[in-house]
């Protein structure tokens, strides 16, 4: 059977004021009516695929955001008994381990569907597809990436090179994790490369088996994180000490960079194409692409008023914000914050979040 997993564990700076600290991003209804989380988890249906869904994610967060992650499944009908808490963030490879840990406890075997908690995807019915084209890869033991056309020299992705197509997916030739504006340019241009979107599929044996194999020190401290935990409630709770033990590293870096050049371990990549309005909303100009627009290219939310203005993105959560005359600017106005910004400069609110950590 199939058992969504989701990864729960970002922060958001550069949603910044929206998303914050006490409120990271797969939290907040940035697209629609549901967060991103829910959406996350309401998008995975069986449908009538040919494999059997599990219908409740693991969910790994942070145990900080234990309440809220547990009322907004619970609000949309997908209360989950998995609810897996890191008390430290030691990014999403130990995050999957522990995943991969607890579905496998009563010598299970299922394929896990690992799901980003803040990604849009617009046409859902193209991603069950792509996730049922990739079921039987994973079953059979394949450890499977979904590959978005990469249309732009974006470096904060991951590439993967397209090898020999086999029925309806391709091998991966070669995987490569954020590479540099140049190195991301040549491979756009040689059209041989895909983004990785992050959602991965294999069995929770496939995982934990590349891991013995390219992370044992993480394999070791998470089953020990594992083996020390406890059920309480919804709730997983892992052993604190052993798990700040664990080192941190993502999935990408930790185990997929290193699997085309391992074919002794026997697991091989698999790539199925993606084409379905994925987005990893990762700033407030991603957010505007994704979002649905007015006549005069504007995305509003709250109580906004817009005069000669275009292609802009306005958020009000309190106050009444009224706009003159302005173009592809984004305004996002809160209790205690209001950002006033350049479209085009989006992956500087970074910077702002930085300045003012700097301040506390
Ligand atoms: N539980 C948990 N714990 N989740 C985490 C942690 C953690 O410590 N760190 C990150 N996550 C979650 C995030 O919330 C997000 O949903 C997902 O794991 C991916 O982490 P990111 O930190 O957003 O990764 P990225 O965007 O830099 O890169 C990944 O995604 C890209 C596509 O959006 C990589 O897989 C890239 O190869 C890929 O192109
Ligand atoms: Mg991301």
């Amino acid at each position: 059977h199939l058992q969504p997993v989701i990864l729960s564990g970002g922060s958001g700076t550069r949603l910044w004021p929206l998303s914050r600290e006490q409120y990271p991003k797969q939290l907040l209804p940035l697209v629609g009516a549901e967060t991103m989380l829910q959406a996350t988890a309401l998008r995975v249906q069986a449908t009538g695929a040919a494999y059997s869904l599990v219908d409740a994610p693991v969910v790994v967060c942070n145990e900080e955001y234990r309440f809220i992650t547990a009322e907004q499944l619970r609000a949309i009908g997908k209360e989950s008994k998995h609810i897996v808490l890191e008390p430290v963030g030691r990014n999403t490879a130990p995050a999957l381990t522990l995943a991969a840990l607890l579905a496998a406890k009563n010598g299970d075997d299922p394929v896990l569907l690992v799901m980003p908690a803040d990604h849009v995807i617009r046409d859902v019915d193209a991603f069950r597809s792509a996730i049922a084209q990739g079921v039987p890869h994973a079953a059979a033991g394949a450890m499977v990436t979904f590959g978005i056309v990469a249309d732009r020299p974006e470096t904060g992705y991951g590439y993967i090179q397209r090898g020999a197509q086999t029925d309806d997916a391709y091998a991966i030739t070669r995987f490569v994790e954020k590479p540099d504006a140049a190195t991301a340019q040549a491979y756009v241009d040689s059209g041989d490369y895909l983004w990785n979107s992050g959602l991965f599929m294999m069995r929770a044996s496939v995982w934990l088996r590349a891991i013995e194999r390219f992370q044992p020190a993480m394999g070791k401290a998470c089953r020990a994180a594992f083996d020390g935990g406890k059920q309480d409630n919804d709730f997983y709770r892992i052993d604190k000490a052993a798990f700040e033990a664990c080192p941190p590293d993502s999935i990408d870096y930790a185990v997929m960079e290193k699997l085309a050049d391992t074919p002794d371990l026997g697991i091989e990549g698999r790539i199925i194409p993606l084409s379905a309005g994925w987005s990893d909303v990762g700033a407030w100009d991603a957010l505007w692409q994704v979002s649905e627009k007015d006549e005069a290219g504007n995305v509003t939310r709250g109580d906004v008023m817009l005069e000669q203005a275009t292609d802009n993105l306005v958020f009000a959560q309190g106050r009444l914000v009224a706009c003159v005359g302005i173009d592809n600017m984004i305004i996002v106005e809160t209790p205690d914050a209001v950002l006033v910004a350049d479209k085009d400069k989006m992956q500087e609110v970074k910077s702002i979040v930085a300045r003012l950590k700097g301040q506390q």
